[in-house]
């Protein structure tokens, strides 16, 4: 299929999402910077996870990644082709605060301003995420999110960032998908720093609900005028049979994957009455926490890339439920084993519509990995690309039926790191070589290039 045909198979136009729609491209620190000792950055939990054996598809780890430590501006002026007006970025909390507090590193300051700087010459609005997922090694040693100074180291690292980039940078997500890092962290052990259980994951839950809102309220204090948001992993969730049990199984993993977080950031509470572990964390909360885990974001992220069928399960603790994985359910899969169903991304607006609370909701991740081959220079990414305008199509369905929505950003610029499973899955608009780092822009990069123009 030819360029041509692939983008007039949208029916749509940019023009139709609105003036105001923003446009944008996701990424984070580890899994493209690489760089991971370098001009006096400290070592995060994810340098120390990935160099104990077996824990990384093919023992991957971020030590290079896509180097965009040094090729950032190869990136950017990618970014600017395919006329991109907005980048999302995250910061290596210990590249500028190698031990997680204390002593700065102005190297590290250095190279993210240069970053902002080379966006804005460029005309690219950078949008910074204070965390994704890479918390410094020495605070992990010292009990990371499981220890309650953490909302106080954490503000601490807010606080470096705002004076040091608040001058330029306009937008910000405090953290990324709470329940990914904290659940796969500190419950499952399946990602950096690889604990499990309760007695992790309660204390895991507060301290980062806590500081979330703690890292917004200064952010706010320091850069009055800034946008400020947090963004938030959901999935679609329907039940395996039409039974009652299977329908209170939902509620139960609803609870978990989608409410966790954002309902007691937005003043809601805990949603302990469908997960009654939650009211453990009861014994390690102060009388004023549940006002201090509050406040009024700017703008919500949300991030959806499947939906998933659930079924009760006495087998699985907590949640008494169990996922109906998309393997066994003769569905079209993506690399992720993760099915492929964009109507997800309509019914997770109109879900999140619900909430009063939020003032602007923004999809600040969507995409797809596929295996992709490079034939002559070119990668004719067809299921990507169809992935994406599907995507699209329903978030225009819902917004054109009046649902607040209010942006889109692509997961992900390039090729990169992809956590426990290494480099395999490619979910980039542009293939990285990962033996020589050479950029190509994929065919789905083309397309949202023509479609942004
Ligand atoms: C969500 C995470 O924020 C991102 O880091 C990850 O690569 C994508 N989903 C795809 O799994």
């Amino acid at each position: 299929m030819t360029d041509a045909k692939l983008s007039s198979s949208v029916y749509f136009s940019k023009e139709e999402f609105g003036p105001n729609f923003k446009w944008g491209v996701s990424v984070a620190a580890y899994q493209i910077e690489g760089a991971h000792d370098a001009d006096g950055k400290g070592l995060s939990i994810w340098d120390t996870f990935t160099n104990k054996k077996g824990k990384i598809r093919d023992n991957h780890n971020g030590n290079t990644a896509t180097d965009f430590y040094s090729r950032y501006q190869e990136d950017i002026d990618l970014i600017k082709k395919l006329n991109i007006p907005n980048f999302r970025f995250s910061i290596a909390w210990s590249r500028i605060l190698p031990d997680g507090t204390g002593e700065i590193n102005l190297a590290g300051i250095n190279f993210y301003r240069n970053v902002i700087d080379y966006c804005l010459s460029q005309g690219i609005e950078p949008w910074i995420t204070l965390y994704h997922w890479d918390l410094p090694h020495e605070l992990e040693k010292k009990g990371g999110w499981t220890n309650r100074n953490v909302i106080a180291w954490f503000e601490e690292f807010v606080s470096v960032c705002a004076k040091n980039f608040g001058d330029k940078v306009k937008n910000w997500m405090v953290m990324n998908e709470p329940v990914v890092f904290t659940g796969a962290g500190y419950f499952l052990g399946l990602h950096a720093p690889g604990r499990r259980g309760m007695k992790n994951f309660l204390p895991a839950i507060h301290y980062t609900t806590l500081a979330i809102a703690t890292g917004a309220r200064k952010l706010r204090e320091i850069i009055p005028e800034a946008n400020i948001g947090t963004t938030f992993s959901c999935s679609y969730l329907e039940p395996y049979r039409n039974l009652e049990r299977d329908k209170k199984a939902v509620k139960r993993v609803d609870a978990l994957l989608n409410r966790l977080y954002i309902e007691p950031l937005l003043g809601l509470g805990y949603p302990d009455e469908e997960l009654p572990i939650l009211k453990g964390i009861k014994k390690i909360s102060f009388p004023e926490d549940e006002k201090n885990m509050v406040f009024d974001f700017d703008f919500i992220g949300i991030q959806n890339y499947t939906r998933e069928i659930i079924k009760n399960s006495w087998l699985i603790p907590y949640v008494k439920a169990s996922l109906v994985k998309a393997e066994k359910r003769n569905v079209t899969l993506t690399e992720m084993k993760w099915e492929v169903y964009p109507e997800a991304m309509y019914q997770m607006i109109k879900k999140f519509n619900q909430y009063p609370q939020i003032k602007k909701l923004m999809i600040t991740e969507n995409g797809a990995a596929f295996p992709d081959e490079l034939i002559n220079d070119e990668i004719i990414d067809l299921q990507r690309t169809k992935y994406i305008q599907d995507n699209l199509g329903q978030l225009l369905k819902a917004k054109k039926e009046g649902y607040k929505i209010d942006g889109y950003f692509v997961w992900t610029l390039t090729d990169n790191f992809e956590w426990a499973e290494g480099y395999h899955p490619r979910f980039g608009i542009i293939h990285i070589d990962f033996e020589t780092l050479k950029r190509t822009v994929k065919n789905s990069g083309k397309w949202y290039g023509d479609f942004l123009k």
